[in-house]
Protein backbone atom coordinates (compact mmCIF):
# COMPACT_ATOMS: atom_id res chain seq x y z
CA UNK A 1 0.00 0.00 0.00
CA UNK A 2 1.36 3.46 -0.57
CA UNK A 3 1.51 6.86 0.85
CA UNK A 4 -2.07 7.87 2.79
CA UNK A 5 -3.34 11.15 2.39
CA UNK A 6 -5.95 11.88 4.87
CA UNK A 7 -8.20 15.02 4.08
CA UNK A 8 -8.69 16.72 7.63
CA UNK A 9 -12.20 19.04 7.21
CA UNK A 10 -10.17 21.12 9.70
CA UNK A 11 -8.72 24.76 9.56
CA UNK A 12 -6.46 25.70 12.53
CA UNK A 13 -7.24 22.91 14.39
CA UNK A 14 -10.62 23.50 14.24
CA UNK A 15 -13.49 21.21 11.95
CA UNK A 16 -14.32 24.34 9.88
CA UNK A 17 -18.34 25.38 9.56
CA UNK A 18 -18.78 24.03 6.17
CA UNK A 19 -17.34 20.73 6.39
CA UNK A 20 -20.23 18.77 4.61
CA UNK A 21 -19.88 20.09 1.45
CA UNK A 22 -15.90 20.15 1.30
CA UNK A 23 -16.52 16.24 2.16
CA UNK A 24 -18.95 15.96 -1.04
CA UNK A 25 -16.21 17.51 -2.69
CA UNK A 26 -13.86 14.98 -1.51
CA UNK A 27 -15.07 11.97 -1.79
CA UNK A 28 -16.07 13.20 -5.24
CA UNK A 29 -12.53 13.51 -6.35
CA UNK A 30 -11.69 10.38 -4.82
CA UNK A 31 -10.22 11.23 -1.39
CA UNK A 32 -10.42 7.62 0.97
CA UNK A 33 -9.35 8.75 4.01
CA UNK A 34 -10.98 11.84 5.64
CA UNK A 35 -10.89 13.33 9.22
CA UNK A 36 -12.21 16.22 11.47
CA UNK A 37 -11.55 17.33 14.79
CA UNK A 38 -13.76 17.37 17.96
CA UNK A 39 -14.10 20.98 18.02
CA UNK A 40 -15.81 23.41 15.87
CA UNK A 41 -18.90 21.62 15.45
CA UNK A 42 -22.08 20.52 17.67
CA UNK A 43 -21.38 16.72 18.59
CA UNK A 44 -24.70 15.73 16.24
CA UNK A 45 -23.06 17.42 12.93
CA UNK A 46 -19.78 15.55 13.83
CA UNK A 47 -21.98 12.16 14.01
CA UNK A 48 -23.45 12.69 10.77
CA UNK A 49 -20.29 13.85 9.60
CA UNK A 50 -18.44 11.03 10.43
CA UNK A 51 -21.46 8.73 8.64
CA UNK A 52 -21.29 10.49 5.99
CA UNK A 53 -17.76 10.10 5.88
CA UNK A 54 -18.23 6.11 5.80
CA UNK A 55 -21.14 5.99 3.65
CA UNK A 56 -18.83 7.37 1.24
CA UNK A 57 -16.65 4.86 1.52
CA UNK A 58 -13.98 6.14 3.07
CA UNK A 59 -12.20 5.62 6.25
CA UNK A 60 -13.18 8.13 9.07
CA UNK A 61 -10.45 10.07 11.48
CA UNK A 62 -10.95 11.73 14.84
CA UNK A 63 -7.84 14.06 15.64
CA UNK A 64 -8.24 14.87 19.43
CA UNK A 65 -7.45 18.29 19.96
CA UNK A 66 -7.88 18.94 23.70
CA UNK A 67 -4.82 17.73 25.57
CA UNK A 68 -5.71 17.94 29.35
CA UNK A 69 -6.89 14.54 30.08
CA UNK A 70 -10.39 15.14 31.25
CA UNK A 71 -11.44 16.18 27.85
CA UNK A 72 -9.42 13.96 26.27
CA UNK A 73 -11.53 11.26 28.17
CA UNK A 74 -14.39 13.10 26.35
CA UNK A 75 -12.98 12.64 23.13
CA UNK A 76 -12.56 9.16 23.61
CA UNK A 77 -15.93 8.32 24.44
CA UNK A 78 -17.46 11.12 21.85
CA UNK A 79 -14.91 8.97 19.34
CA UNK A 80 -16.83 5.93 20.10
CA UNK A 81 -19.94 7.18 20.00
CA UNK A 82 -19.98 8.71 16.62
CA UNK A 83 -18.10 5.48 15.80
CA UNK A 84 -14.66 6.85 14.06
CA UNK A 85 -12.58 4.30 12.47
CA UNK A 86 -9.70 6.03 13.77
CA UNK A 87 -8.69 8.19 16.72
CA UNK A 88 -5.84 10.46 16.25
CA UNK A 89 -4.09 12.16 18.69
CA UNK A 90 -4.02 12.57 22.15
CA UNK A 91 -1.42 12.25 24.87
CA UNK A 92 -3.27 10.46 27.76
CA UNK A 93 -2.90 7.21 26.93
CA UNK A 94 -3.42 5.04 29.75
CA UNK A 95 -6.84 7.15 30.10
CA UNK A 96 -7.88 6.09 26.62
CA UNK A 97 -7.29 2.79 26.32
CA UNK A 98 -10.45 1.49 28.24
CA UNK A 99 -12.68 3.31 26.92
CA UNK A 100 -11.41 2.06 22.93
CA UNK A 101 -10.70 -1.18 24.23
CA UNK A 102 -13.57 -3.75 22.49
CA UNK A 103 -14.77 -1.12 20.19
CA UNK A 104 -12.78 -1.92 17.18
CA UNK A 105 -11.39 1.98 16.77
CA UNK A 106 -7.70 2.13 16.04
CA UNK A 107 -6.18 4.43 18.00
CA UNK A 108 -2.94 6.33 17.02
CA UNK A 109 -1.56 8.67 19.79
CA UNK A 110 1.17 11.85 19.86
CA UNK A 111 4.18 10.89 20.68
CA UNK A 112 5.87 13.76 22.25
CA UNK A 113 5.56 16.28 24.06
CA UNK A 114 2.51 17.91 22.86
CA UNK A 115 1.76 21.61 23.79
CA UNK A 116 -0.55 25.05 23.31
CA UNK A 117 -3.55 25.90 20.54
CA UNK A 118 -2.49 25.40 17.92
CA UNK A 119 -0.27 22.18 19.03
CA UNK A 120 3.46 22.48 19.34
CA UNK A 121 5.79 19.42 19.30
CA UNK A 122 8.28 19.77 21.67
CA UNK A 123 11.40 17.67 23.22
CA UNK A 124 14.60 16.45 21.28
CA UNK A 125 14.27 13.53 18.83
CA UNK A 126 15.72 11.53 21.20
CA UNK A 127 12.88 12.21 23.36
CA UNK A 128 10.15 11.79 21.12
CA UNK A 129 11.81 8.42 19.52
CA UNK A 130 11.64 7.00 23.42
CA UNK A 131 8.16 8.32 23.40
CA UNK A 132 7.47 6.59 19.90
CA UNK A 133 8.40 3.54 20.95
CA UNK A 134 7.19 3.32 24.38
CA UNK A 135 3.84 4.02 23.39
CA UNK A 136 3.95 1.58 20.21
CA UNK A 137 4.89 -0.92 22.33
CA UNK A 138 1.32 -0.71 23.85
CA UNK A 139 -1.78 -3.24 23.20
CA UNK A 140 -4.46 -1.08 21.77
CA UNK A 141 -2.14 1.35 19.87
CA UNK A 142 -1.91 0.91 16.36
CA UNK A 143 -0.04 3.99 14.85
CA UNK A 144 1.18 7.04 15.80
CA UNK A 145 0.10 10.74 14.94
CA UNK A 146 3.70 12.90 14.71
CA UNK A 147 3.48 16.20 14.71
CA UNK A 148 6.17 16.42 12.52
CA UNK A 149 5.95 20.13 11.18
CA UNK A 150 4.65 21.40 14.58
CA UNK A 151 8.17 20.74 15.50
CA UNK A 152 11.22 23.44 15.78
CA UNK A 153 13.75 20.98 14.89
CA UNK A 154 15.13 19.58 11.89
CA UNK A 155 11.91 17.74 10.66
CA UNK A 156 13.08 15.06 8.66
CA UNK A 157 15.18 13.64 10.75
CA UNK A 158 12.66 13.67 13.60
CA UNK A 159 10.33 11.95 11.04
CA UNK A 160 12.69 9.25 9.87
CA UNK A 161 13.92 8.60 13.54
CA UNK A 162 10.27 8.06 14.63
CA UNK A 163 9.20 6.04 11.62
CA UNK A 164 12.31 3.67 11.91
CA UNK A 165 11.29 2.98 15.79
CA UNK A 166 8.21 1.27 15.07
CA UNK A 167 6.71 -1.11 12.60
CA UNK A 168 3.16 0.20 13.01
CA UNK A 169 2.06 3.16 10.86
CA UNK A 170 3.25 6.63 11.63
CA UNK A 171 1.03 9.32 10.35
CA UNK A 172 2.76 13.02 9.60
CA UNK A 173 0.55 15.87 10.63
CA UNK A 174 1.42 19.72 9.83
CA UNK A 175 1.99 21.64 7.35
CA UNK A 176 2.39 19.75 4.38
CA UNK A 177 1.62 22.28 1.70
CA UNK A 178 4.10 21.40 -1.26
CA UNK A 179 5.24 18.37 -3.13
CA UNK A 180 8.42 18.12 -1.88
CA UNK A 181 7.09 17.74 1.83
CA UNK A 182 4.99 14.98 0.48
CA UNK A 183 8.41 13.07 -0.94
CA UNK A 184 10.20 13.98 2.59
CA UNK A 185 7.14 12.47 4.34
CA UNK A 186 7.09 9.16 1.60
CA UNK A 187 11.39 9.10 2.25
CA UNK A 188 10.69 9.11 5.79
CA UNK A 189 9.20 5.84 5.74
CA UNK A 190 5.98 7.02 7.11
CA UNK A 191 2.81 5.18 6.11
CA UNK A 192 0.81 8.41 5.50
CA UNK A 193 -0.19 12.42 6.27
CA UNK A 194 -2.88 15.09 6.53
CA UNK A 195 -3.72 18.16 5.04
CA UNK A 196 -6.06 20.28 6.33
CA UNK A 197 -5.92 24.40 6.12
CA UNK A 198 -3.78 24.34 3.15
CA UNK A 199 -6.10 22.17 0.76
CA UNK A 200 -8.98 24.44 2.22
CA UNK A 201 -7.41 27.88 1.76
CA UNK A 202 -6.23 27.26 -2.00
CA UNK A 203 -2.56 26.95 -0.99
CA UNK A 204 -1.34 23.56 -2.76
CA UNK A 205 0.04 23.95 -5.44
CA UNK A 206 -2.54 23.49 -8.07
CA UNK A 207 -4.34 24.66 -11.18
CA UNK A 208 -6.63 26.28 -9.14
CA UNK A 209 -7.68 27.28 -5.51
CA UNK A 210 -10.86 25.72 -5.38
CA UNK A 211 -10.77 22.72 -3.52
CA UNK A 212 -11.69 20.33 -5.92
CA UNK A 213 -8.19 20.96 -7.97
CA UNK A 214 -6.70 21.23 -4.59
CA UNK A 215 -7.17 17.33 -3.86
CA UNK A 216 -7.18 16.51 -7.16
CA UNK A 217 -3.37 18.08 -7.47
CA UNK A 218 -2.23 16.43 -4.08
CA UNK A 219 -3.76 13.29 -5.34
CA UNK A 220 -1.83 13.33 -8.32
CA UNK A 221 1.28 13.78 -6.70
CA UNK A 222 0.43 11.29 -3.71
CA UNK A 223 -0.04 9.21 -6.95
CA UNK A 224 3.32 9.91 -8.50
CA UNK A 225 5.28 9.66 -5.06
CA UNK A 226 3.74 6.11 -4.63
CA UNK A 227 4.72 5.11 -8.47
CA UNK A 228 1.19 4.87 -9.04
CA UNK A 229 1.28 6.50 -12.30
CA UNK A 230 0.50 4.83 -15.42
CA UNK A 231 3.37 4.74 -18.58
CA UNK A 232 0.12 3.27 -20.56
CA UNK A 233 -1.60 5.22 -23.66
CA UNK A 234 -4.26 4.45 -25.55
CA UNK A 235 -3.33 1.89 -28.63
CA UNK A 236 -5.40 1.96 -31.54
CA UNK A 237 -5.52 -1.21 -33.60
CA UNK A 238 -5.66 0.19 -37.19
CA UNK A 239 -2.38 2.12 -36.37
CA UNK A 240 -0.54 -0.76 -34.91
CA UNK A 241 -1.74 -3.00 -37.55
CA UNK A 242 -0.72 -0.58 -40.30
CA UNK A 243 3.02 -0.90 -38.42
CA UNK A 244 4.14 -4.32 -40.07
CA UNK A 245 3.32 -6.43 -42.55
CA UNK A 246 4.99 -10.03 -41.75
CA UNK A 247 2.23 -12.72 -41.50
CA UNK A 248 2.35 -15.38 -39.10
CA UNK A 249 4.50 -13.60 -36.55
CA UNK A 250 3.38 -12.38 -33.57
CA UNK A 251 4.06 -8.70 -32.16
CA UNK A 252 3.22 -7.44 -28.21
CA UNK A 253 1.06 -4.91 -28.17
CA UNK A 254 0.89 -5.47 -24.00
CA UNK A 255 0.30 -7.66 -21.57
CA UNK A 256 -2.52 -8.17 -18.91
CA UNK A 257 -1.09 -9.61 -15.82
CA UNK A 258 0.87 -12.72 -17.55
CA UNK A 259 -1.67 -12.76 -20.20
CA UNK A 260 0.32 -11.17 -23.64
CA UNK A 261 -1.83 -9.13 -25.97
CA UNK A 262 -0.58 -10.16 -29.54
CA UNK A 263 -1.23 -8.86 -33.29
CA UNK A 264 -0.90 -10.87 -35.82
CA UNK A 265 -1.84 -10.86 -39.68
CA UNK A 266 -2.62 -14.03 -40.75
CA UNK A 267 -2.86 -15.70 -44.30
CA UNK A 268 -3.71 -18.65 -46.37
CA UNK A 269 -3.35 -21.91 -43.77
CA UNK A 270 -1.54 -22.10 -40.57
CA UNK A 271 -0.11 -25.34 -39.16
CA UNK A 272 -2.61 -27.87 -37.01
CA UNK A 273 -1.38 -27.82 -33.61
CA UNK A 274 -2.35 -27.64 -30.07
CA UNK A 275 -0.87 -25.77 -26.64
CA UNK A 276 -0.60 -27.78 -23.53
CA UNK A 277 -1.53 -25.57 -20.88
CA UNK A 278 -2.40 -21.95 -22.61
CA UNK A 279 -6.12 -20.82 -23.87
CA UNK A 280 -5.79 -18.67 -26.69
CA UNK A 281 -8.37 -16.05 -27.67
CA UNK A 282 -8.74 -14.85 -31.28
CA UNK A 283 -10.35 -11.73 -32.08
CA UNK A 284 -10.86 -10.43 -35.81
CA UNK A 285 -10.13 -6.42 -35.91
CA UNK A 286 -9.98 -7.06 -39.82
CA UNK A 287 -10.89 -10.02 -42.83
CA UNK A 288 -12.20 -13.18 -42.08
CA UNK A 289 -10.81 -15.99 -39.92
CA UNK A 290 -11.64 -19.15 -40.17
CA UNK A 291 -10.69 -21.96 -36.86
CA UNK A 292 -10.50 -25.41 -37.91
CA UNK A 293 -11.22 -27.91 -35.15
CA UNK A 294 -11.30 -31.58 -36.04
CA UNK A 295 -15.11 -31.62 -35.13
CA UNK A 296 -15.63 -28.90 -37.12
CA UNK A 297 -15.38 -25.19 -38.32
CA UNK A 298 -15.88 -22.14 -37.08
CA UNK A 299 -16.18 -18.49 -38.88
CA UNK A 300 -14.73 -15.34 -36.82
CA UNK A 301 -16.31 -12.48 -38.66
CA UNK A 302 -14.76 -9.03 -37.85
CA UNK A 303 -15.63 -7.54 -34.19
CA UNK A 304 -16.58 -11.60 -33.27
CA UNK A 305 -13.72 -13.47 -30.89
CA UNK A 306 -13.35 -17.52 -30.46
CA UNK A 307 -11.48 -18.85 -27.49
CA UNK A 308 -9.48 -22.02 -28.05
CA UNK A 309 -9.07 -23.93 -24.54
CA UNK A 310 -5.44 -25.70 -24.26
CA UNK A 311 -5.43 -28.93 -25.30
CA UNK A 312 -7.39 -28.43 -28.40
CA UNK A 313 -5.96 -28.98 -31.68
CA UNK A 314 -6.84 -26.61 -34.18
CA UNK A 315 -6.00 -24.47 -37.43
CA UNK A 316 -6.47 -20.93 -37.92
CA UNK A 317 -7.04 -20.29 -41.55
CA UNK A 318 -7.41 -16.89 -43.14
CA UNK A 319 -10.15 -16.45 -45.50
CA UNK A 320 -9.57 -13.27 -46.62
CA UNK A 321 -6.16 -11.88 -48.14
CA UNK A 322 -5.02 -10.84 -44.61
CA UNK A 323 -6.73 -11.29 -41.84
CA UNK A 324 -5.86 -8.71 -38.52
CA UNK A 325 -6.18 -10.77 -35.49
CA UNK A 326 -5.61 -9.83 -31.95
CA UNK A 327 -4.81 -12.31 -29.58
CA UNK A 328 -5.00 -13.03 -25.90
CA UNK A 329 -2.71 -15.81 -24.39
CA UNK A 330 -0.72 -16.30 -21.64
CA UNK A 331 3.46 -15.12 -22.46
CA UNK A 332 4.67 -18.92 -22.10
CA UNK A 333 2.53 -19.58 -25.17
CA UNK A 334 4.31 -20.06 -28.53
CA UNK A 335 2.56 -20.23 -31.91
CA UNK A 336 3.05 -23.33 -33.22
CA UNK A 337 1.95 -25.27 -29.86
CA UNK A 338 3.16 -28.71 -29.81
CA UNK A 339 3.64 -28.69 -34.00
CA UNK A 340 7.05 -28.32 -35.55
CA UNK A 341 6.82 -25.88 -38.38
CA UNK A 342 9.36 -23.05 -39.49
CA UNK A 343 6.53 -20.27 -39.13
CA UNK A 344 7.35 -20.60 -34.92
CA UNK A 345 8.46 -17.93 -33.53
CA UNK A 346 10.33 -17.50 -30.32
CA UNK A 347 11.27 -13.68 -30.09
CA UNK A 348 8.12 -11.74 -30.30
CA UNK A 349 8.72 -8.36 -31.39
CA UNK A 350 7.29 -5.32 -29.79
CA UNK A 351 4.68 -2.87 -31.54
NI1 LIG B 1 -2.70 -21.97 -31.22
Amino acid sequence: MGLRFIFMLTRNDKTVDDAEKHLKTALAAGVHHIGFKDVGLPFPRLKELNQAIKDGGATSYLEVVSLDKESEISSAKAAVEIGVDILLGGTNVDAVLPILKGTGIQYYPFPGNIVGHPSILEGSIEEIVASAKDLTSREGVDGLDLLAYRSPGNVEELMAAVSAATDKPVIMAGSIDTKTRIDDVKTSGAAGFTIGTAALDGIYPAEGEDLDAQLRSILKDVAEVNNHISSISTKNLDQSFSKFDETWSPRIAGQVNNMMVKLAKFEGDFVWHYHTVEDELFFVHKGTLMMKFRDRDEVVNEGEFIIVPHGVEHCPVAMSDVCEVLLLEPATTVNTGNAQDDRKVKDLGKI
